[in-house]
């Protein structure tokens, strides 16, 4: 069986560069990680965790994420590991960096393995990809990102129309021109931010498509997000931000300008994450049901594990949002 050492050297790189890569716990640059991916094919080495995998008295789940960094992620990851603790499963965190090619290894892995479940919270999941896993009996979960395939559970919030509560929010706050930082446009729930923007003030006279501007659901996104908008419309006073991360990195930007917020610009973001009541001004945000959609999510998948031979309808669990009002939008007359 070929060891950490046969991959190491088959791809040119460490010992340690390659632990880094399989615990995920450092950098390792995207073009060693596709030569360390193709020696573990090569050689078909596994990961000793994916071994442990196989044993039977086991019962696992799979969390598979796009960004254990953000900490929505980490939130969702939380509720799901309590629900799947209290009944007596183990789940594996996959964090997939939003590659594709690292979710497809880690399905690959996970289906050789014979994982009891899956709840896939992030882009990548084929219909492809599903029909193999139906073939191996292993039940999936969708949770927030819905992907393009059917018959599969989705649970998720109505990001629609909290986007339209963040809208009407800062217009009641007295904003007269909203500008918007969008998350990435291949992901649902940006794109579905997106549009409550646009439809929503699309027929007020102020607003031009040049209103939005791109944060990749990113803090430095959202710091660059804001020196577009300024340059483009020094007279927004509203800003509304498709996540909290991009919504975070704005309020840094604009404080390295001086911008005074709320009282100038007003800013609200959505997801709801801890990390927003912590920031000075502590951030108004739509606040997604993090906790809930996680446990939702695990319940679901534990149900359809233990009662294997039943037939599950597909179905859409949403849940909605709520908007926290705090300082970034709080302003004198509030
Ligand atoms: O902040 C990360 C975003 O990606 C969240 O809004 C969540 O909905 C996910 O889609």
């Amino acid at each position: 069986m070929a060891t950490i050492k046969d991959v190491a050297e088959l791809a040119g790189v460490s010992i340690a560069t390659v632990s880094r890569m399989i615990n995920q716990n450092g950098y390792v640059s995207k073009q060693a990680e596709q030569r360390i991916m193709d020696a573990m094919e090569r050689l078909e080495y596994e990961p000793l965790i994916f071994r442990r995998l196989a044993d039977r008295s086991m019962p696992t789940i799979a969390l598979i994420l796009p960004d254990i960094t953000n900490p929505f992620f980490s939130e969702l990851a939380r509720a799901v590991e309590d629900i799947c603790q209290q009944r007596g499963y183990t789940v594996f965190f996959c964090n997939s960096d939003n590659r594709d090619f690292k979710e497809k290894s880690y399905l690959e892995a996970l289906r050789k393995r014979r994982i009891d479940g899956i709840i896939y919270a992030s882009n990548y999941l084929t219909q492809e990809e599903l029909n193999k896993l139906r073939r191996d009996n292993i039940p999936v979960v969708v949770l927030d990102r819905s992907s393009d395939t059917e018959k599969c559970t989705l649970i998720r919030c109505n990001n629609y129309e909290g986007a339209q509560l963040a809208v009407k929010h800062l217009l009641d706050i007295g904003c007269k021109k909203i500008a918007h930082i969008y998350g990435p446009q291949e992901i649902v729930t940006a794109q579905e931010r997106l549009n409550g923007y646009e439809d929503y003030v699309k027929s007020f006279s102020w607003y031009t498509p040049s209103l939005m501007a791109p944060g990749h659901f990113q803090l430095e996104g959202g710091m660059q997000a804001v020196e577009t908008l300024l340059l483009r419309h020094p007279d927004i006073d509203g800003i509304f931000a498709g996540n909290d991360f991009m919504a975070i990195g704005a309020l840094k930007a604009l404080h390295r300008k001086g911008v005074k917020v709320p009282e100038d610009i007003a800013v609200c973001g959505f997801d709801g994450i801890k990390l927003a009541e912590m920031i000075e001004p502590e951030l108004t945000t739509v606040a997604q049901p993090i906790y809930e959609m996680g446990e939702k999510a695990a319940r679901t998948l534990v149900q359809q594990i233990e009662a294997r031979d039943t037939k599950f309808d597909a179905e859409v669990i949403e849940i909605n949002v709520s908007l926290n009002i705090r300082d970034s939008t709080r302003r004198d007359s509030e």
